[in-house]
């Protein structure tokens, strides 16, 4: 190794010192922010209010079927039936993406140093996590409806995933699994046509959320600088994969059954909706921009989350 050899070793190190000393500073602030602002759901709420029949669990324009042929044959009380249980299965899903979150933080924590900021930021979300699955299992209950677990292939390929990933394809489907529900969220909270509770958790969510994206964000934008290139290349085609799987296992389709519609036509009428398909390319609008700055959208990639129908 020559001379430039070695400083371009050095200059990596420099980059790599640089980069953890910005990584603690980031979880300091969000130490910090998370000490002022955290909620405990079972106090927080007033569980006890009973539901108001003429209010939504979910505004209906983010509801799956709004403006479809179906839709409009659909009574205003079986609207609102579908939205209690669309938002049962978003709650579902939820939690879902939260255990598998929660594990990944374990294991993404699990060699470092334990008193170090993002170490302690990380048990904080952990714990953040725990308290946002329990609330969203007492929302569901409370709502009558059945909870949607994933389609069984699904559960189990987010098994292996969650066993094995790398730590950048790890921070994908986190920001993945934390964006899109957070943007319908941050519609849900100040809606007056929706029912209280409902209000009440989501705005819970938003708030504690905004500092889980940061995390999230921060890291990631480290790693797709830092991991080897292999690392990158295959983050790139598994984020593909990833927004395939969450726009199919987005909302489940037992939700239309349930509600006493026709499984097959309401699958194919939501997968026609050009509205519904805005209101997703919408949605993930903020983490599509994001992960192009970054570069993960790059290649095959590109093309998968445009299959998706997640990216335009
Ligand atoms: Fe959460
Ligand atoms: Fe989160």
């Amino acid at each position: 190794m020559g001379i430039s050899g070695g400083m371009a070793d050095l200059t990596t190190l420099r980059d790599s010192l640089g980069a953890l000393k910005d990584r603690e500073r980031v979880a300091e602030r969000l130490l910090a922010a998370s000490a002022r602002h955290s909620f405990d759901p079972d106090r927080e709420l007033d569980w006890d209010q009973p539901w108001d029949p003429d209010l939504w669990y979910w505004p209906p324009e983010l509801v799956s079927l709004y403006d479809t042929p179906l839709w409009y044959r659909m009574s205003r009380e079986q609207r609102i039936a579908l939205s209690r249980h669309e938002a049962a299965a978003l709650a579902s899903l939820g939690i879902w993406f939260e255990l598998i979150l929660m594990q990944l933080l374990v294991r993404h924590i699990y060699d470092k140093p334990a008193t170090s900021a993002h170490v302690r930021y990380a048990l904080t979300e952990i714990a953040d996590e725990c308290r946002h699955s329990m609330m969203f299992a007492r929302v569901i209950k409370q709502g009558g409806t059945p909870a949607y677990p994933p389609a069984g292939p699904h559960h189990q390929l987010a098994r292996v995933f969650k066993t094995f990933s790398t730590t950048p394809g790890s921070f994908v489907a986190t920001l993945l699994g934390e964006e899109v529900l957070d943007w319908m969220q941050r519609l849900t909270f100040p809606d007056e046509r929706v029912q209280p509770l409902i209000r009440g958790v989501t705005r819970i969510h938003v708030v504690e959320e905004a500092r889980h994206v940061r995390y999230a964000r921060e890291e990631l934008r480290r790693q797709m600088v830092t991991a080897p290139r292999w690392e990158r290349e295959l983050t790139r085609l598994t984020s593909g994969e990833f927004a395939r799987i969450f726009s199919v296992a987005f909302v489940n389709p037992q939700v239309y059954t349930d509600v006493g519609l026709d499984r097959r036509e309401a699958v194919a009428q939501a997968r026609a909706s050009a509205h519904r398909r805005e209101v997703m390319r919408e949605g993930a609008r903020r983490l599509t921009d994001f992960l192009d700055d970054i570069g993960v959208l790059r290649g095959p990639a590109r093309h998968m989350w445009r299959r998706s129908g997640l990216l335009a």
